[in-house]
């Protein structure tokens, strides 16, 4: 029922997004998405790019007055890094978009599949993304995300276990709430710029709140798992999703990764949640946990060999300003993207044109 589209190149004018499909009567706090947008550029391991940049939102169409009128919402994103390059460029760079632009559109000019396939597009989807949470919180349902892994460098404790997780996630420079492992994230991420290298790693995301019901098991594209599979795979450099503790538990015996009934206060509780909140494609109302793996990014400076596609001979690449590490950065568009597709379900089990409509269905 939620649609989201968006435009425009990296070095372009602008970007735009158009959300269509929310309830009217949604407040929309204009700092609060400003804030979300700062977290994205944000994260220790980042390029130059993110101080030039300074995302605050337009908003063209489908707010008035702080609130959401149920027309689509259109937001603009003003690109302030710079003019597109001028001068062509032939060789592709192995990991990127490159290649494939050139297969696929005939661009020569790989600077033209560049533009539109760099991760700068994730900015508008965050602004976007930020609005559907906003709406999920007005349902009473809370998404967040933290970096469990950067390189090697892997957070142990349970997130449960963690006290304040969002407030110690928004206090760590790698967006990791345990002190102890994001120092040592930090470590690896400085050893990463001496060696001229560039990491990978892992982030998770948590949506608590999420009634029992949504998604369903009688068709194949009904299912919310792979909604929200899809929406994080959609990600620039995340190359898999896994659910709930399935990268342990695909180890282990069947009989040790069930989620046990029990009651408690008169009702039915599990004990565990290794399923990661879903059974059968449809939520069962404990915590949604995703995880999202990264690839480390693609342009690293010691990768200088290429071939130029016109000429076919050897060429070597010129270093195009970049990141280290942006699974900080990545797990900010992570929240946005599964809160888009929360909020498309609760859209589609509950609907209501207004806000207050809808409220009183999800608490009848
Ligand atoms: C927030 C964010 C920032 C990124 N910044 C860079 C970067 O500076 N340099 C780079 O090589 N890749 C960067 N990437 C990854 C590339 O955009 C991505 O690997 C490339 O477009 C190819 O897409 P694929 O990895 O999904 O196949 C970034 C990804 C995200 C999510």
């Amino acid at each position: 029922m939620l649609k989201m589209i968006t435009g425009g190149e990296s070095h372009g004018e602008k970007l735009v997004g158009i959300l269509d499909g929310l309830p009217a009567g949604i407040r929309v706090d204009a700092d609060y998405i400003t804030a979300m947008l700062r977290r994205r550029q944000g994260g220790y391991g980042r390029g130059k790019r993110m101080s030039i940049e300074e995302d605050s939102p337009r908003f063209v169409g489908g707010i008035h007055k702080g609130q959401t009128t149920g027309a689509p919402i259109v937001i603009e994103l003003k690109n302030t890094a710079g003019n597109p390059v001028t001068s062509e460029r032939f060789s592709p760079r192995p990991g990127h978009a490159d290649f494939v632009g050139y297969k696929k559109f005939g661009h020569l000019d790989l600077n033209i599949p560049t533009e539109r396939a760099s991760a700068r597009e994730t900015a508008i989807r965050t602004a976007l993304g930020a609005i559907c949470k906003l709406f999920l919180k007005s349902l009473g349902i809370e998404v967040f995300a933290f970096v469990n892994r950067i390189g090697k460098v892997s957070m142990q404790t349970p997130y449960t276990e963690i006290k304040d997780i969002v407030k110690k996630t928004a206090e760590s420079p790698v967006y990791c709430p345990d002190e102890g492992v994001s120092k040592k994230m930090i470590e690896e991420i400085d050893t990463a710029i001496q060696n001229k290298e560039t990491l990978g790693g892992s982030f998770v995301v948590v949506s608590k709140g999420v009634p029992a019901g949504l998604g369903s098991y009688t068709q194949w594209d009904s299912r919310i798992d792979a909604a929200l599979t899809f929406a994080l795979m959609s990600i620039p450099s995340v190359k898999g999703v896994a659910i709930g503790d399935i990268l342990k538990n695909s180890k282990e015996e069947g009989s040790k990764v069930q989620d046990m009934f029990s009651v408690k206060d008169g009702k039915i509780t599990r004990e565990t949640n290794h399923a990661g909140g879903i059974e059968g494609g449809t939520s069962n109302g404990e915590d949604i946990v995703l995880t999202a793996l990264l690839k480390p990014i693609p342009t690293v400076l010691s990768i200088k060999r290429s071939i130029n596609i016109k000429t076919l001979k050897e060429e070597t690449l010129n270093y195009i300003r970049s990141d280290t590490v942006v699974v900080p950065a990545a797990s900010v568009v992570g929240e946005a993207m599964v809160s888009f597709v929360i909020s498309d379900f609760m859209m589609q089990r509950y609907g209501g044109d207004s806000l207050e409509e809808m409220l009183r269905r999800v608490t009848s």
